[in-house]
C-alpha cells in the first residue's frame, strides 16, 4: 500500500515523502483495519510533523490524526465485528495518511449515509472540541459573552454558529478585515480586527466590565490580549499555539480579578470522560453536523501523492478553509 511518512521532524512541505511498497498493517484483537478515503490537514498534523506537538512519534512515522474510511477487517472482538463494512470517522495516532490504517475499534464511529466524505473526514478534531469547550467545560450560559481569537478558522466558525444556535453571544478576533462580513453572516455578534487597536479596549467598548468566557488558540500577543479582556471571575481556555509564542499577563491581574486560565486538549479531556459522555457527544456532533452548525468548509482537495502541495497550502495564511487529502474511492 501507499502511505505518507517523515523520517525527521521539520517543515512539513520538506520532510514528507510517499512510500508505495509497504504491507498493509494488520489489526490485533480489539482493533480494526480501515481503508482510508480522505483525511484533512489540521494544524495539529503540521505541528506533529514539525515535532512541536504534545505527542512525539518514533520515526519514521505517518501523520494524519483524523479522517474517513471503510472498515475492511476486524482483529477480533464484538465491537470490531459490528463495525465491519461500515463507513466510519477515524481518530488515530498511528497515521491516517495511508491507504490502510489500523486503530482501536472504539476509535471509529459509523457516519450516516447522507454525510459526505468531506464532512465525515473532519468529524472529531474541530466539531468535538467546539462542543466540548463551550458546552461541557465552560458551559457558556445563554446570553453570556464568549471572546475567541482565530475566529475565522474552521473551528472558530463552528463556535460562532454554536453561539448563534445556543444563544450565547460571541466577540470574534480576526487578523483580516475581509473576514468581518463573512463571520457576521454566520451569526457572529461582533467581530474585532486585531490591527484596529488593542483587543481589551475593543472588547470593553462592548462589554465594559470585560468578558466571563474566552478561548484562544493563538497565544503570543493575541493570547495575552485575550486574557487582558477577561472581567471579574473570567475563565479562558488556551487550546492552541498558532503563533508559537508564549502568553504573558501580570499576576496581580489574575489575583485581583479571580481569573482562571486552563489548557484544553481534546485527547486528554476525552480520556477523562466516561463512555456515556463520549457517546452523547458523538450523537450531538452528528446532529449539529446535519444542521450545518459544525460544518467544515473545504478550500481544496489534493490526491495523497501531492501531500507536499497540500501541507504547504494548509500552512498558508488566508487559505479560506480546510485542505483535504483524497486517499481512496468508496
Ligand atoms: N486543543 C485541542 O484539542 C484542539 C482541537 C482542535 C483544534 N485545535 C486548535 O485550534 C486551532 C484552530 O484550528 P482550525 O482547524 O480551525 O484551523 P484553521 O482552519 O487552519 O484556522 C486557523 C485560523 O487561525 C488564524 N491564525 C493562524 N495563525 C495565526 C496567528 N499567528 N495569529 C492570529 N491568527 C492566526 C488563521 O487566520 P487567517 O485566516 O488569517 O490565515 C485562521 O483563521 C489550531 O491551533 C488547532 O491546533 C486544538
Amino acid at each position: 500500500m501507499k502511505r505518507v511518512v517523515f523520517d525527521r521532524f521539520g517543515s512539513p512541505a520538506e520532510v514528507l515523502r510517499i512510500q508505495d511498497d509497504v504491507p498493509a498493517p494488520q489489526p490485533a484483537r480489539g482493533e480494526v483495519m480501515v481503508r482510508m478515503l480522505a483525511s484533512p490537514v489540521n494544524p495539529s498534523d503540521l505541528m506533529y510533523i514539525a515535532g512541536k506537538y504534545g505527542l512525539k512519534p518514533a520515526l519514521p512515522a505517518t501523520p494524519g490524526f483524523e479522517g474517513v474510511g471503510i472498515v475492511e477487517a476486524s482483529g477480533g472482538g464484538l465491537l470490531g465485528w459490528f463495525r465491519k463494512g461500515k463507513r466510519v470517522a477515524v481518530i488515530n495516532d498511528r497515521g491516517n495518511w495511508a491507504e490502510y490504517t489500523v486503530t482501536k475499534a472504539r476509535q471509529v464511529v459509523p457516519v450516516p449515509d447522507d454525510m459526505t466524505d468531506e464532512q465525515a473526514a473532519s468529524f472529531f478534531v474541530n466539531p468535538a472540541t467546539a462542543v466540548a469547550m463551550t458546552e461541557q467545560v465552560l458551559k457558556v450560559p445563554r446570553g453570556a459573552w464568549l471572546l475567541q481569537s482565530a475566529a475565522g478558522g474552521e473551528l472558530g466558525k463552528m463556535v460562532i454558529r454554536l453561539g448563534y444556535k445556543s444563544a450565547f453571544r460571541t466577540i470574534n478576533v480576526v487578523r483580516r478585515h475581509e473576514q468581518v462580513e463573512e463571520l457576521k453572516k454566520l451569526g457572529a455578534d461582533h467581530v474585532i480586527v486585531e490591527r484596529d487597536g488593542p483587543i481589551p479596549e475593543q472588547v470593553r467598548k462592548l462589554v465594559p466590565d470585560g468578558v466571563r468566557y474566552a478561548i484562544d488558540p493563538v497565544g503570543g500577543e493575541t493570547g495575552s490580549q485575550v486574557l487582558a479582556a477577561l472581567g471579574e471571575g473570567g475563565r479562558c481556555l488556551l487550546y492552541g499555539s498558532l503563533s508559537d509564542q508564549p502568553v504573558s499577563a501580570h499576576p496581580r491581574y489574575f489575583i485581583g480579578n479571580n481569573l482562571r486560565v486552563e489548557g484544553f486538549w481534546l485527547g486528554a479531556w476525552a480520556k477523562q470522560q466516561g463512555v456515556l459522555t463520549m457517546l452523547r457527544l458523538f450523537r450531538r456532533v452528528k446532529a449539529l453536523m446535519r444542521e450545518g452548525v459544525l460544518q467544515t468548509h473545504v478550500a481544496a482537495t489534493y490526491p495523497i501523492e501531492q501531500v507536499a502541495k497540500a501541507v504547504a497550502h494548509a500552512d498558508a495564511p488566508g487559505k479560506g478553509g480546510k485542505v483535504l487529502l483524497k486517499i481512496g474511492d468508496r
